[in-house]
């Protein structure tokens, strides 16, 4: 039982006062990492306030990252480890280790692509110049025809110039659409388990995410029917196809259903389908079935490369001045130059060819996923970078996560993908295109599977 005892300053607001105690605290180890805090009502006993005081002080140093609140089991001193958010280190060459923890796109060799982009860029004369300058707020209409061309190629029909936006990767893809929605401060609806990029953004913006319940297809109808009819929330952000992290794909009967309820509450859905470039057959995008409630966002990142972070947008028509001025407001433009060289490599085939390279390896991949961990019941979608393992009844979580931990594996546990303390289930994430290569990635999942194979040791306590 925690004894820790705040020390408030006497000077505004208690919950403020409280919430400052915590950050001292921790700060000065009073508090350890993955320390349970006393109850609302204890403390609230304790310092004689209510346990309201009590909640708004927790919630404010949540919202400052000193803490984190786990569903039915509590506040604790937030740990730097169980922090995507915070602790975010990418692929680190410890040959000691492989990690199977990020949906890092498959290593590529761009040299040549670069450099021949950069030579057409060069021959041009002005060209270069005319780059480094200030640009219109959704680059060129000759950019975002090669852009709209090469998607309506992968069968993104409504893939047209008047309605593309570029983008910093789909990551600052949602953080635009949330602008555009005037999302900001709001209440967001999204699937339970969720991209944990989406949950760091709403903390910052003071977005309150609902998770929603899912099955095998994504979200469920009935669930957010229910929320619907309980609140009055006006956007819906989804990964509907190679979900992040169940693998889930929605039918296209799923989809023309969720649409129907969007249409029915008036939301405005955020698809985010950064992965649906990957598979080679995906059922039609939620923006084909109805363009002008959805935003579809989608990204060079998982295709060609992460680094030079170019994402795009197709924006229903109503929300074309919102989007302008979210775009205008956080960064004026997005960087000309990497807009060109990208679509230097749609036009010249280097960009179709690091797909099919993508493509190609995944499917290995998948491949080997499947010979080590089908019996385990893993689930993945072919082409997707990572796969969803439900763990069997006598493995938790957090021991599982732990146990590949000390034998080098990294996998990504359930608990980091839940929306606003949505019950995680024990399942973890194996992001299959991290390891350099498959040798490596074959090494990982026979460690993971003998792992399955035997029932932890269980510890004593008394
Ligand atoms: C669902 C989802 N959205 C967005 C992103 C970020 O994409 P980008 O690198 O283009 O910002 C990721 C990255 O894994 C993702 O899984």
């Amino acid at each position: 039982m925690t004894i820790w005892k705040p020390e408030l300053s006497g000077q505004g607001p208690v919950y403020r006062q409280l919430a400052q105690a915590i950050a001292n605290a921790i700060e000065h180890g009073e508090l350890q990492p993955g320390q349970r805090l006393p109850t609302h009502r204890a403390l609230a006993n304790q310092l004689g306030v209510t346990v309201g005081t009590i909640t708004r002080a927790y919630s404010e140093a949540e919202h400052q990252g000193w803490l984190t609140a786990r569903i039915g089991a509590g506040t604790y001193v937030r740990e730097e480890s169980s922090e995507p958010a915070l602790s975010w280190h990418i692929r680190q060459p410890d040959p000691e280790r492989i990690e199977l923890w990020q949906n890092l796109p498959i290593l590529q060799d761009r040299q040549n692509a670069f450099s021949d982009a950069v030579d057409q860029i060069l021959a041009t004369p002005g060209r270069l110049n005319a780059l480094m300058e200030y640009s219109s707020v959704n680059g060129e209409l000759s950019q975002r025809e090669i852009v709209s061309q090469w998607l309506q190629k992968y069968g993104f029909s409504t893939a047209i110039p008047e309605r593309l936006f570029f983008s910093f990767g789909a990551q600052n893809g949602v953080l635009l659409s949330l602008m555009a929605c005037g999302a900001v401060g709001e209440t967001v609806l999204c699937e339970g388990l969720t991209y944990p990029g989406l949950s760091t953004l709403s903390h910052s913006l003071r977005i309150q995410l609902k998770g929603l319940a899912m099955d095998e297809e994504g979200l469920l109808p009935q669930a957010l029917e229910k929320a619907c009819q309980s609140g009055n929330y006006r956007t819906l952000y989804l990964t509907p196809t190679v979900q992040n992290p169940t693998t889930a794909t929605m039918s296209l009967t799923r989809r023309q259903e969720i649409l129907a309820l969007c249409e029915r509450y008036q939301l405005t859905v955020i698809e985010d389908d950064v992965h649906g470039i990957l598979p080679e057959k995906r059922p039609p995008a939620l923006a084909e079935l109805a363009p002008e409630r959805v935003i579809h966002l989608g990204s060079f990142s998982k295709n060609t490369s992460a680094g030079l972070r170019l994402g795009y947008m197709l924006v229903p028509a109503h929300l074309h001045t919102a989007m302008s001025i979210a775009v205008r407001g956080s960064c004026w433009m997005i960087t000309p130059f990497m807009i060109e060289l990208t679509c230097q490599w749609l036009v010249s085939g280097h960009a179709d060819r690091m797909l099919l390279q993508q493509r190609k390896i995944l499917r290995e991949r998948g491949e080997l996923l499947r010979h080590h961990l089908a019996k385990f019941g893993v689930q993945y979608q072919e082409g997707g970078m990572h796969a969803w393992l439900p763990l069997p009844p006598y493995w938790r979580c957090q021991s599982f996560v732990q146990a590949a931990n000390q034998q080098g594996i990294g996998v990504a546990g359930a608990e980091l993908f839940s929306a606003a303390h949505f019950p995680s289930p024990q399942a973890v994430r194996l992001s299959i295109s991290h390891p350099g290569d498959n040798v490596s990635l074959d090494k990982a999942l026979c460690i993971l599977r003998e792992l399955l194979e035997t029932e932890p040791t269980p510890q004593w306590i008394i």
